[in-house]
């Protein structure tokens, strides 16, 4: 398909076409500040996942594996990888012959993720900035980013350089929190971001990086504004998959 497709979903988005509706094009924290905060949540960043999503987050990678469509032998970059489940998925799907790589801005979410995954021979982790990939052009067959785009300082950069770095026919794949929410998803994200994430980060030490977390929403773009944005960095068949009742999407793309 020449010209990018507006998936069903994506188009029926309410705020697309709310005049109200305002979006940033990047995050507006600094990046330092945005590393420091996820160095300090790493040692309980799975556990409080995991008793957020009632332990649902191990579907939706599984799903992103899925989207960016890797086989045996094949290759992956997975971006923002944070402590490496969504890398460490990736490498299962392409194998002992494959190779996958994870990078992140935070070197205790790399500790973490080479702790728990460093066994796995076809699996690295690197430190890097999702704006300056250091890797070459053409060299993957796949890029995802699970729960990190919204906290780059620009969200188009970052599909450019994910873009950048996968050949041809290969895929770009983002999970990422969404807005608007339907009704029951937005009572239900309320609860456990805006309200359950800082409670319970301040039982784990950490109150000011989890009440971070609710902020990081505020503005983001809805599920069509960001398929567009995927395509003005010239990904092709751009489509929009809805998760977890509407409040997660996973986009996908193909470069050309
Ligand atoms: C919410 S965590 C998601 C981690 C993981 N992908 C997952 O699914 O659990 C967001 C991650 O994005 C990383 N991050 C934020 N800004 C980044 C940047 N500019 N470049 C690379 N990683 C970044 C953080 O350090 C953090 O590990």
């Amino acid at each position: 398909m020449s010209e990018a497709r507006r998936p069903a979903e994506a188009s029926v988005d309410p705020s697309a076409t709310d005049s109200r509706h305002q979006s940033r094009s990047g995050n507006p924290v600094p990046e330092p500040r945005v590393a420091s905060m996820f160095d300090s949540i790493a040692p309980v960043y799975d556990r409080m996942n995991t008793i957020m999503t009632a332990g649902l987050d191990g579907r939706w990678r599984r799903a992103a594996v899925r989207a960016a469509r890797v086989s045996p032998g094949g290759s992956a970059l997975d971006v923002a990888c944070g402590t490496g489940k969504l890398t460490a998925a990736l490498g299962a799907a392409v194998g002992p012959t494959g190779r996958v790589v994870g990078v992140d801005l935070s070197t205790a979410m790399l500790e973490e993720a080479r702790r728990a995954f460093g066994e796995l021979g076809q699996v690295e982790f690197v430190a890097g900035n999702a704006l300056d990939l250091p890797f070459e052009a053409n060299v993957f067959d796949a890029a995802t980013i699970a729960f990190g785009l919204r906290n780059l300082a620009s969200f188009e950069d970052g599909f450019r350089e994910m873009a950048r770095v996968v050949r041809p026919g290969g895929r770009v794949v983002c999970l990422e929190l969404t807005t608007p929410r339907p009704k029951i998803a937005g009572r239900f994200y309320s609860a456990v971001f805006g309200r359950m994430a800082p409670s319970v980060g301040r039982v784990f030490g950490r109150r000011e990086a989890y009440a971070y977390l609710p902020h990081s929403l505020d503005g983001f773009p809805n599920a069509e504004e960001l398929a567009e944005t995927m395509r003005q960095v010239g990904l092709a068949n751009v489509t929009v998959r809805r998760l977890a009742l509407g409040a997660l999407a996973l986009h996908s793309g193909e470069v050309r």
